[in-house]
Protein backbone atom coordinates (compact mmCIF):
# COMPACT_ATOMS: atom_id res chain seq x y z
CA UNK A 1 0.00 0.00 0.00
CA UNK A 2 1.10 3.53 -1.02
CA UNK A 3 0.16 6.84 0.80
CA UNK A 4 0.34 10.32 -0.32
CA UNK A 5 0.49 13.18 1.53
CA UNK A 6 -0.38 16.30 -0.23
CA UNK A 7 1.98 19.53 0.21
CA UNK A 8 -0.50 22.14 -1.90
CA UNK A 9 1.77 24.97 -1.67
CA UNK A 10 0.46 27.38 -4.44
CA UNK A 11 1.85 27.00 -7.91
CA UNK A 12 4.71 24.53 -5.50
CA UNK A 13 2.42 21.80 -5.27
CA UNK A 14 3.69 18.10 -4.67
CA UNK A 15 2.82 14.97 -3.26
CA UNK A 16 4.94 12.55 -0.84
CA UNK A 17 4.63 9.01 -1.59
CA UNK A 18 4.87 6.64 1.45
CA UNK A 19 5.13 2.85 1.23
CA UNK A 20 7.10 0.20 0.18
CA UNK A 21 8.37 -0.77 -3.06
CA UNK A 22 8.71 3.01 -4.16
CA UNK A 23 12.52 2.64 -5.49
CA UNK A 24 10.98 0.20 -7.75
CA UNK A 25 8.48 2.33 -8.96
CA UNK A 26 10.60 5.60 -9.04
CA UNK A 27 10.58 5.70 -12.77
CA UNK A 28 6.49 5.44 -12.81
CA UNK A 29 6.68 8.05 -10.19
CA UNK A 30 8.94 10.15 -11.68
CA UNK A 31 8.16 10.42 -15.59
CA UNK A 32 4.86 12.90 -15.15
CA UNK A 33 7.25 15.31 -14.18
CA UNK A 34 9.89 14.97 -16.94
CA UNK A 35 9.99 17.35 -20.14
CA UNK A 36 12.81 14.25 -21.69
CA UNK A 37 13.65 10.96 -20.07
CA UNK A 38 16.97 11.66 -18.71
CA UNK A 39 17.37 12.27 -14.69
CA UNK A 40 20.89 12.88 -12.73
CA UNK A 41 21.11 11.02 -9.41
CA UNK A 42 23.07 12.31 -6.66
CA UNK A 43 23.67 9.81 -3.44
CA UNK A 44 26.51 9.27 -0.84
CA UNK A 45 28.94 6.22 -0.96
CA UNK A 46 26.61 3.92 1.78
CA UNK A 47 23.43 4.70 0.34
CA UNK A 48 24.71 4.22 -3.28
CA UNK A 49 25.89 0.50 -2.65
CA UNK A 50 22.98 -0.69 -0.71
CA UNK A 51 20.35 0.83 -3.06
CA UNK A 52 21.77 2.65 -6.30
CA UNK A 53 21.27 -0.42 -8.64
CA UNK A 54 17.74 -1.16 -7.41
CA UNK A 55 16.67 2.68 -8.30
CA UNK A 56 17.94 2.25 -11.14
CA UNK A 57 16.63 -0.49 -12.50
CA UNK A 58 13.15 1.28 -11.35
CA UNK A 59 14.00 3.99 -13.65
CA UNK A 60 14.82 1.96 -17.05
CA UNK A 61 11.69 -0.03 -15.95
CA UNK A 62 10.12 3.54 -17.39
CA UNK A 63 12.74 4.33 -19.95
CA UNK A 64 14.21 6.71 -18.08
CA UNK A 65 18.05 6.93 -18.57
CA UNK A 66 19.96 8.17 -15.50
CA UNK A 67 23.73 9.43 -14.44
CA UNK A 68 24.90 9.36 -11.41
CA UNK A 69 27.44 10.80 -8.69
CA UNK A 70 28.02 9.58 -5.17
CA UNK A 71 29.88 12.03 -2.66
CA UNK A 72 31.61 10.98 1.06
CA UNK A 73 28.65 10.05 3.87
CA UNK A 74 28.72 12.02 6.40
CA UNK A 75 27.76 15.58 7.98
CA UNK A 76 31.38 17.10 6.45
CA UNK A 77 29.64 16.57 3.05
CA UNK A 78 27.91 19.21 3.43
CA UNK A 79 30.53 21.79 2.39
CA UNK A 80 31.29 24.68 -0.10
CA UNK A 81 33.66 21.73 -1.55
CA UNK A 82 31.62 18.60 -2.18
CA UNK A 83 28.39 21.72 -3.20
CA UNK A 84 30.82 22.96 -5.94
CA UNK A 85 31.81 19.86 -6.96
CA UNK A 86 27.95 18.41 -7.24
CA UNK A 87 26.99 21.53 -8.70
CA UNK A 88 30.30 21.58 -11.65
CA UNK A 89 29.06 17.41 -12.06
CA UNK A 90 25.71 18.48 -12.93
CA UNK A 91 26.73 21.03 -15.20
CA UNK A 92 29.35 19.13 -17.21
CA UNK A 93 26.45 16.27 -17.03
CA UNK A 94 24.37 19.51 -18.69
CA UNK A 95 21.39 18.77 -17.08
CA UNK A 96 19.25 21.27 -18.27
CA UNK A 97 16.59 23.95 -17.11
CA UNK A 98 13.71 21.21 -17.25
CA UNK A 99 15.39 18.72 -16.08
CA UNK A 100 14.84 16.58 -13.06
CA UNK A 101 17.98 15.74 -9.86
CA UNK A 102 17.34 13.03 -7.76
CA UNK A 103 18.72 12.86 -4.14
CA UNK A 104 19.09 10.05 -2.78
CA UNK A 105 20.29 9.62 0.61
CA UNK A 106 19.88 11.02 3.87
CA UNK A 107 19.63 14.34 5.24
CA UNK A 108 23.00 15.51 4.05
CA UNK A 109 22.31 14.20 0.37
CA UNK A 110 18.78 16.11 0.55
CA UNK A 111 20.01 19.60 1.90
CA UNK A 112 22.94 19.80 -0.27
CA UNK A 113 21.77 18.37 -3.24
CA UNK A 114 18.05 20.57 -3.19
CA UNK A 115 20.18 23.69 -2.77
CA UNK A 116 22.36 23.08 -5.54
CA UNK A 117 19.23 22.51 -7.52
CA UNK A 118 18.24 25.84 -6.13
CA UNK A 119 21.03 27.71 -8.23
CA UNK A 120 21.72 25.40 -10.95
CA UNK A 121 21.21 27.39 -14.05
CA UNK A 122 18.56 29.58 -11.62
CA UNK A 123 16.89 26.70 -10.28
CA UNK A 124 15.98 22.93 -11.36
CA UNK A 125 13.40 20.54 -10.17
CA UNK A 126 14.67 17.94 -8.06
CA UNK A 127 13.24 14.83 -6.47
CA UNK A 128 13.98 13.65 -2.75
CA UNK A 129 14.23 10.15 -2.41
CA UNK A 130 15.14 10.08 1.43
CA UNK A 131 17.07 6.88 2.68
CA UNK A 132 16.94 7.73 6.56
CA UNK A 133 13.63 8.05 9.17
CA UNK A 134 14.64 11.39 10.00
CA UNK A 135 15.26 12.17 5.98
CA UNK A 136 11.42 10.54 5.56
CA UNK A 137 9.59 11.87 8.25
CA UNK A 138 11.74 15.94 8.34
CA UNK A 139 14.22 17.26 6.08
CA UNK A 140 13.03 15.62 2.70
CA UNK A 141 9.64 17.55 3.15
CA UNK A 142 9.23 21.47 3.53
CA UNK A 143 12.42 22.52 0.72
CA UNK A 144 14.88 23.78 3.80
CA UNK A 145 18.36 22.99 1.92
CA UNK A 146 21.72 23.99 2.71
CA UNK A 147 25.04 23.64 3.69
CA UNK A 148 26.89 24.25 6.71
CA UNK A 149 29.45 27.04 7.25
CA UNK A 150 32.01 27.17 9.94
CA UNK A 151 30.26 29.79 11.76
CA UNK A 152 27.41 27.22 12.43
CA UNK A 153 24.67 24.31 10.79
CA UNK A 154 22.65 25.13 7.65
CA UNK A 155 23.84 29.10 7.73
CA UNK A 156 24.18 28.59 4.17
CA UNK A 157 20.48 27.64 2.20
CA UNK A 158 17.70 28.48 -0.17
CA UNK A 159 14.24 27.14 0.56
CA UNK A 160 13.91 25.08 -2.56
CA UNK A 161 10.67 22.86 -2.96
CA UNK A 162 10.46 19.15 -4.38
CA UNK A 163 8.42 18.35 -6.91
CA UNK A 164 8.11 14.72 -5.07
CA UNK A 165 9.36 12.79 -2.41
CA UNK A 166 9.65 9.01 -2.42
CA UNK A 167 9.75 7.48 0.96
CA UNK A 168 10.03 3.95 0.45
CA UNK A 169 9.68 2.23 3.88
CA UNK A 170 11.51 -1.01 2.75
CA UNK A 171 14.54 0.96 3.09
CA UNK A 172 14.17 1.53 6.65
CA UNK A 173 15.32 -2.03 6.91
CA UNK A 174 18.61 -1.55 6.27
CA UNK A 175 19.59 1.12 8.59
CA UNK A 176 20.97 0.52 12.01
CA UNK A 177 19.71 0.58 15.02
CA UNK A 178 21.37 3.67 15.91
CA UNK A 179 20.28 5.51 13.00
CA UNK A 180 16.74 4.57 13.16
CA UNK A 181 16.39 5.76 16.78
CA UNK A 182 17.81 8.66 16.09
CA UNK A 183 15.44 9.25 13.19
CA UNK A 184 13.09 8.36 15.80
CA UNK A 185 13.41 11.78 17.50
CA UNK A 186 12.50 13.69 14.78
CA UNK A 187 9.05 11.16 14.63
CA UNK A 188 8.37 11.99 18.54
CA UNK A 189 8.82 15.34 18.45
CA UNK A 190 6.02 15.67 15.95
CA UNK A 191 3.90 14.01 18.61
CA UNK A 192 5.55 15.92 21.14
CA UNK A 193 4.56 19.62 19.50
CA UNK A 194 1.37 19.40 18.41
CA UNK A 195 -0.22 15.68 18.58
CA UNK A 196 -0.91 14.06 21.92
CA UNK A 197 -2.63 10.95 20.47
CA UNK A 198 0.20 10.70 18.09
CA UNK A 199 2.11 10.39 21.23
CA UNK A 200 -0.56 8.06 22.85
CA UNK A 201 0.33 5.64 19.47
CA UNK A 202 3.79 5.98 20.31
CA UNK A 203 3.87 4.90 23.04
CA UNK A 204 1.72 1.93 21.92
CA UNK A 205 3.55 1.11 18.59
CA UNK A 206 6.98 2.70 18.78
CA UNK A 207 8.96 -0.25 19.71
CA UNK A 208 6.39 -2.38 16.75
CA UNK A 209 7.65 0.28 14.36
CA UNK A 210 11.75 0.07 15.62
CA UNK A 211 11.35 -3.52 15.75
CA UNK A 212 10.09 -3.52 11.70
CA UNK A 213 6.66 -3.79 11.42
CA UNK A 214 5.62 -2.15 8.01
CA UNK A 215 2.67 -0.81 8.63
CA UNK A 216 3.57 1.10 12.00
CA UNK A 217 6.47 2.36 9.80
CA UNK A 218 3.87 3.71 7.36
CA UNK A 219 1.96 4.71 10.18
CA UNK A 220 5.03 6.85 11.86
CA UNK A 221 6.21 8.61 8.88
CA UNK A 222 2.73 9.27 7.35
CA UNK A 223 1.03 10.98 10.74
CA UNK A 224 4.57 13.22 11.00
CA UNK A 225 5.01 13.88 7.27
CA UNK A 226 1.28 15.30 7.41
CA UNK A 227 2.05 17.20 10.27
CA UNK A 228 5.46 18.90 8.92
CA UNK A 229 3.33 19.25 5.56
CA UNK A 230 0.78 21.49 7.51
CA UNK A 231 3.10 23.68 9.66
CA UNK A 232 4.88 24.27 5.85
CA UNK A 233 1.83 25.30 4.60
CA UNK A 234 1.00 27.56 7.19
CA UNK A 235 4.53 29.36 7.43
CA UNK A 236 6.76 28.27 4.71
CA UNK A 237 9.43 30.34 5.42
CA UNK A 238 9.50 30.25 9.15
CA UNK A 239 8.17 33.56 9.90
CA UNK A 240 6.45 31.93 13.01
CA UNK A 241 5.10 28.91 13.16
CA UNK A 242 7.32 26.76 11.50
CA UNK A 243 9.21 27.10 14.51
CA UNK A 244 7.40 24.50 16.08
CA UNK A 245 9.64 21.89 14.35
CA UNK A 246 12.13 23.18 16.47
CA UNK A 247 11.26 21.42 19.50
CA UNK A 248 14.24 20.47 20.70
CA UNK A 249 16.50 21.86 18.42
CA UNK A 250 17.96 24.92 20.86
CA UNK A 251 19.06 22.57 23.18
CA UNK A 252 20.67 19.99 20.76
CA UNK A 253 22.46 22.62 18.46
CA UNK A 254 24.17 23.83 21.69
CA UNK A 255 25.19 19.97 22.38
CA UNK A 256 26.04 18.73 18.73
CA UNK A 257 28.30 21.76 19.28
CA UNK A 258 29.91 21.01 22.29
CA UNK A 259 30.29 17.28 21.01
CA UNK A 260 31.66 18.39 17.76
CA UNK A 261 29.12 17.29 15.34
CA UNK A 262 30.87 13.53 16.28
CA UNK A 263 29.13 10.33 16.50
CA UNK A 264 29.43 11.18 20.01
CA UNK A 265 25.83 12.43 19.42
CA UNK A 266 23.67 12.24 16.45
CA UNK A 267 21.34 15.07 15.50
CA UNK A 268 18.08 13.02 16.27
CA UNK A 269 19.66 11.71 19.60
CA UNK A 270 20.07 15.60 20.38
CA UNK A 271 16.66 16.13 19.27
CA UNK A 272 15.33 13.55 21.78
CA UNK A 273 17.17 14.67 25.07
CA UNK A 274 16.67 18.29 23.56
CA UNK A 275 12.84 17.40 23.74
CA UNK A 276 13.42 15.96 27.31
CA UNK A 277 14.82 19.33 28.37
CA UNK A 278 12.51 21.84 26.46
CA UNK A 279 9.81 20.00 28.29
CA UNK A 280 11.78 20.02 31.87
CA UNK A 281 12.07 23.64 31.18
CA UNK A 282 8.34 24.19 30.57
CA UNK A 283 7.41 22.52 33.45
CA UNK A 284 9.95 24.79 35.67
CA UNK A 285 8.75 26.93 34.35
CA UNK A 286 4.73 26.23 35.74
CA UNK A 287 3.73 25.72 32.08
CA UNK A 288 3.26 22.01 32.32
CA UNK A 289 2.58 19.19 34.77
CA UNK A 290 6.30 17.80 35.99
CA UNK A 291 4.48 14.64 34.79
CA UNK A 292 5.20 15.54 31.02
CA UNK A 293 8.62 15.58 31.46
CA UNK A 294 8.29 12.10 33.24
CA UNK A 295 6.19 11.04 30.49
CA UNK A 296 8.90 12.05 27.57
CA UNK A 297 11.58 10.82 29.55
CA UNK A 298 9.69 7.39 30.30
CA UNK A 299 9.25 6.89 26.30
CA UNK A 300 12.70 7.55 25.26
CA UNK A 301 13.91 5.09 28.04
CA UNK A 302 11.75 2.62 27.04
CA UNK A 303 12.65 2.81 23.30
CA UNK A 304 16.88 2.34 24.71
CA UNK A 305 17.39 5.83 23.64
CA UNK A 306 19.36 8.91 25.19
CA UNK A 307 17.35 11.49 26.88
CA UNK A 308 19.61 13.33 29.53
CA UNK A 309 23.08 14.79 29.44
CA UNK A 310 24.81 12.68 31.29
CA UNK A 311 23.59 9.88 28.53
CA UNK A 312 26.12 11.62 26.22
CA UNK A 313 29.20 10.31 26.31
CA UNK A 314 32.64 12.04 27.33
CA UNK A 315 32.85 15.09 28.80
CA UNK A 316 30.51 18.16 28.55
CA UNK A 317 31.27 21.88 28.64
CA UNK A 318 29.55 23.51 31.84
CA UNK A 319 25.85 24.98 31.77
CA UNK A 320 27.36 28.49 30.84
CA UNK A 321 29.33 27.52 27.97
CA UNK A 322 26.23 25.56 26.77
CA UNK A 323 24.10 28.22 27.49
CA UNK A 324 26.24 30.13 25.38
CA UNK A 325 26.45 27.67 22.65
CA UNK A 326 22.83 28.36 22.26
CA UNK A 327 23.33 31.98 21.23
CA UNK A 328 25.11 31.20 18.67
CA UNK A 329 22.03 29.22 16.78
CA UNK A 330 20.54 30.44 14.34
CA UNK A 331 17.23 30.92 16.11
CA UNK A 332 18.45 33.53 17.67
CA UNK A 333 16.10 36.65 16.76
CA UNK A 334 17.20 40.05 18.04
CA UNK A 335 19.73 38.33 20.52
CA UNK A 336 16.82 36.69 22.24
CA UNK A 337 17.06 33.30 22.23
CA UNK A 338 13.95 31.71 20.32
CA UNK A 339 12.69 28.45 22.78
CA UNK A 340 9.73 25.78 21.81
CA UNK A 341 8.31 25.59 25.15
CA UNK A 342 4.96 23.71 25.79
CA UNK A 343 2.37 23.76 27.47
CA UNK A 344 1.38 19.92 27.67
CA UNK A 345 2.31 16.97 25.57
CA UNK A 346 0.99 17.88 21.72
CA UNK A 347 0.42 21.86 23.18
CA UNK A 348 3.91 23.38 22.10
CA UNK A 349 4.33 27.20 21.49
CA UNK A 350 7.45 29.62 20.51
CA UNK A 351 8.49 32.13 22.72
CA UNK A 352 11.17 34.48 23.41
CA UNK A 353 10.50 34.95 26.98
CA UNK A 354 12.65 32.47 28.61
CA UNK A 355 15.12 33.60 31.45
CA UNK A 356 18.21 32.33 31.49
CA UNK A 357 18.34 31.30 35.01
CA UNK A 358 15.53 28.78 34.67
CA UNK A 359 18.02 27.67 31.52
CA UNK A 360 20.60 27.14 33.18
CA UNK A 361 19.57 24.89 35.91
CA UNK A 362 17.91 22.57 33.72
CA UNK A 363 21.30 22.49 31.74
CA UNK A 364 23.13 21.81 35.35
CA UNK A 365 20.39 19.37 36.41
CA UNK A 366 19.96 17.82 32.83
N1 LIG B 1 13.55 20.73 10.14
C1 LIG B 1 12.83 21.88 10.48
C2 LIG B 1 12.12 22.49 9.34
O1 LIG B 1 12.05 21.94 8.27
O2 LIG B 1 11.61 23.58 9.49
Amino acid sequence: MIETVSVPLEGREYDVRIGQGLLARAGAEIAPLLKRPRVAIVSDENVAALHLSALEQGLEAAGISHVSMTLPAGESTKSWPHFERTVEWLLEQKVERNDIVIAFGGGVIGDLVGFAASVLRRGVRFVQIPTSLLAQVDSSVGGKTGINAPQGKNLIGAFHQPSLVLADIDVLGTLIERDYLAGYGEVVKYGLLGDADFFDWLEQNAKRAAGGDIDARIHAVRRSVEMKAEIVLRDETEQGDRALLNLGHTFCHALEAATGYSDRLLHGEGVAIGCALAFELSARLGLCSQEDPSRVRAHLQDMGMKRNLSDIPGDLPGAEALLDLMGQDKKVLDGKLRFILARGIGQAFVTSDVPADAVLSVLRDG
